[in-house]
């Protein structure tokens, strides 16, 4: 017999960053962190989990490859859902696992991204929470989504924050065993339902840098993270909330802003400097971004209240959050410049996401 289960986790947008880490095993992050989940329709993983006696060791594929499961990340996951594993009974087609057959029962994974791996999108976020969720569903786990969103921590730090639909925080916690460093929704994603978010996908290519490598040397050299973590986040988290809290757009955007402009300056802070934004050999992509920016600073600024937010995470995608349908349109019409929608049925379906920019 083969028993089964399958997952679909979005991925999520931090609009206060998390950058650096206090622990690298535990994943401790040196601040709270904030972010937006995604519609499911859109940027999600799928993952199956399935359990048989016939397999013969742990094995996983991300989408259609096998990979290796023999990372730290992986292990971390799969030991910390196994101790929490219950008894489970198909009576229909006569399974039962006992709670201490879990421990030798092997398990295979099949993982599918709908968006490019490791491109600044956040895959390992929807990823390590779809398969903490899925193995929780598998092995009949009982902790609630806060509880498995700190095992999602031990696979990417921004795993934990996927665990929940709407707006998202990520408390740092104080204990040493990480214990207390887990996820909690601010609200639901129906609070703030007149949100857009566009992602402008100017490079689907790896990054050059990744988080955790990036994180480890800024945490080691900058000074001004140091800053960023002790005197600038505490203050910006509870501003962010209490924007959310009253949908107050002109402060959201304000501090998402801030916020992705600070992150980028500790990465140039970093030694040696490291360039999410951009990546010197691609002119264009350059290019692209800088407008990007002050296209989005002078609109905001002509309007008299800010119509967009950008956000840039680990990668030189830009994460747009528009005020409104309205405000997303205008925003999709001018990064189509050269291709622009030809009805309002067009335009619709990337409003929707069924198209892609
Ligand atoms: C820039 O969660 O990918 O997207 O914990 O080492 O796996 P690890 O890092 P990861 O870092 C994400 C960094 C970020 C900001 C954020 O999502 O908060």
């Amino acid at each position: 017999w083969v028993l089964m289960k399958t997952a679909q986790t979005p991925t999520n947008i931090a609009v206060i960053k998390y950058w650096g880490k206090r622990d690298e095993t535990l994943i401790l992050p040196v601040n709270d962190s904030i972010s937006v989940t995604l519609d499911p329709a859109h940027l999600c993983t799928t993952t199956t989990v399935a359990v048989s006696p016939a397999f013969q060791q742990d094995r996983m594929w991300l989408n259609g490859k096998e990979m290796s499961l023999s990372g730290g990340r992986y292990q971390n996951c799969l030991r910390e859902i196994r101790k929490r594993a219950r008894e489970v009974e198909d009576k229909e087609r006569g399974i039962k696992i006992e709670k201490k057959d879990w421990e030798k029962l092997h398990l295979h994974i099949a993982s599918y991204n709908n968006f490019p791996t490791a491109a600044g999108l956040a895959s390992s976020a929807a990823g390590f929470a779809c398969l903490v969720f899925a193995l929780a569903k598998l092995m009949n786990v009982s902790e609630d989504e806060s509880q498995l969103s700190a095992i999602a921590r031990q696979g990417s730090g921004s795993a934990c924050r996927s665990l929940f639909g709407g707006f998202v925080k990520w408390i740092m916690g104080k204990e040493d065993d990480g214990s207390d460093s887990l996820a909690v929704q601010l609200v639901d994603e129906k609070h703030w339902e007149d949100l857009f978010i566009i992602i402008a996908v100017v490079s689907s290519r790896q990054k050059e840098t990744s988080s955790t490598s990036g994180m480890r040397e800024s945490v080691e050299t900058s000074s001004l993270l140091q800053h960023r973590a002790k005197e600038v986040v505490p203050k910006r988290t509870i501003q962010m909330e209490e924007a959310i809290q009253y949908r107050d757009f002109a402060s959201f955007a304000k501090l998402a802003c801030a916020d992705s402009n600070q992150f980028h300056a500790v990465c140039l802070d970093t030694l040696p400097p490291i360039f999410y934004m951009n990546d010197t050999s691609h002119r264009q992509v350059l290019v692209y971004i800088c407008w990007i920016i002050s296209y989005v600073e002078k609109w905001n600024r002509s309007e008299g209240t800010p119509q967009v937010a950008y956000t840039f995470d680990a990668g030189p995608n830009a994460v747009l959050i528009a005020r409104d349908r309205k405000a997303a349109a205008q925003l999709i019409q001018r990064l189509l410049f050269y291709f622009p929608p030809k009805s309002d049925t067009d335009l619709d379906s990337y409003l929707l996401g069924d198209k892609t920019i």
